[in-house]
Formats: C-alpha cells, sequence, structure tokens
C-alpha cells in the first residue's frame, strides 16, 4: 500500500511549527507557475489582503493572517493526497506541479478584500465593552469557487481540470448543489482532481487549522 509523506510527527509540525506563509506562498508560486499571465496575477494578489486577511469570519483560520496560512497547508494537503492515490510520480499523471500549484494557491482569491473588523458589543462581568470582530462584505459577489475561476481567468488561462476543480471545491457545502441535477458527482467522477482537492481542502480547514472561538 502506497504511503503518505506527511507522517503524524510531519501532520503536527503542520499545525505548529512557525512558518513565514507568505514567504512560502510567493516560493510556492514562482517555482511553480509559469504560464502567462502568472506575473500579473501575482502582481495584483500583493497589491491587495492576501497576506493579511482571515480564512473566514467564524470557521477555520478566523484570524489575521489565516487566509494565506489556508492557501500554504492546503498546497501541501493536496500534495499528500495526489501521492497518496497515484505514487510518487503523481506529478507526472494526473497532476502536475503547476496544476496542483494553481489549484492550492488560487482557489479562495475569491475571499480577497472580503474581511472588514468591525466593533461589537460584548457582555463581560456585567459590563458592555467593545470588541473588534471580522465582517464579511463582498464588493465581488459572484460565488465562490466559481468567482475564483472568474478573477484568475482574468490574468491567465486555466485548464479544465483546474478550473473543475477551484470551481468545485466546496463540494457538497456548495449551495449550487441544491438543484438536485449531481451536477457535483458528474465534476468528481470524470475529473479526480477536483475530487481530491475538496478532501484536501476539508481536511486542511478541519485537522490544520485553528479556530478562535467567539467571545
Ligand atoms: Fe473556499
Ligand atoms: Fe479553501
Amino acid at each position: 500500500m502506497l504511503q503518505c509523506r506527511m507522517t503524524a510527527k510531519e501532520s503536527k509540525e503542520t499545525k505548529t511549527a512557525p512558518e513565514n506563509f507568505a514567504a512560502s506562498f510567493e516560493k510556492i508560486y514562482t517555482a511553480n507557475i509559469k504560464r502567462e499571465g502568472a506575473d500579473k496575477l501575482l502582481e495584483y494578489l500583493k497589491t491587495t489582503d492576501l497576506f493579511t486577511a482571515p480564512a473566514s469570519t467564524r470557521f477555520h483560520g478566523n484570524y489575521q493572517g489565516g487566509l494565506i496560512e489556508h492557501c500554504v497547508k492546503v498546497y501541501k494537503r493536496f500534495r499528500c493526497l495526489l501521492e497518496c492515490e497515484y505514487g510518487a510520480d503523481y506529478l507526472k499523471n494526473p497532476a502536475n506541479a503547476e496544476t496542483v500549484a494553481i489549484i492550492a494557491l488560487l482557489h479562495d482569491i475569491c475571499k480577497l478584500n472580503c474581511y472588514k473588523t468591525e466593533m461589537r458589543n460584548v457582555k463581560v462581568k456585567n459590563e458592555w465593552i467593545q470588541k473588534p470582530f471580522f465582517a464579511f462584505d463582498d464588493p465581488l459577489p459572484y460565488g465562490h469557487g466559481e468567482k475564483s475561476v472568474y478573477m484568475i481567468s482574468g490574468f491567465m488561462r486555466l485548464t479544465r481540470e483546474e478550473a473543475m476543480a477551484i470551481n468545485w471545491h466546496m463540494g457538497g457545502f456548495d449551495v449550487r448543489n441544491m438543484d438536485g441535477k449531481y451536477t457535483i458527482s458528474g465534476a468528481f467522477a470524470q475529473f479526480p482532481l477536483t475530487l481530491i482537492f475538496h478532501c484536501a481542502d476539508l481536511m486542511t480547514s478541519y485537522l490544520d487549522e485553528k479556530i478562535i472561538p467567539l467571545k
């Protein structure tokens, strides 16, 4: 049976080791994503809140820097799951290094510039005080995975496999599954990277990232 290279020890380190996620993101991006438009997309990303935004308001990575941490960690999980499924040669088939980096690093760029810090009243020891919290306010309400595909496509072309994996990365949590037409099943069956990336995204969110409890 094939072994995933992320051992229990490495998995624990992924959760706890301090890492400069912004530096890791840029290193992975520039080493692997070379297609036309990639440099302009990276320039654009640096004008956004990519390196400081949370990954969510109250779920995984709900703290400053949570989004960039998520991108890097999901890249590692994705590679690990691909190797488990296809063996050490997985970068020859069915994926390649550029595709893996594009899907993982860019799948959530739909969240850029969407989180604002607001204040709310909280009762502490019978006294009301104001506490900051993250609110979600989307300046480009185009959806989630489909929005990331739209944003990336403004800079560079995606392959069919990449577009599918990014578009459907929320899997069964995507509200578009409510149509009863099982579109996602077709995507999973025809494009295995879509299914594997959804699993990587889910595992990263629940196994590798913190949630700061709201008080
Ligand atoms: Fe997402
Ligand atoms: Fe994600």
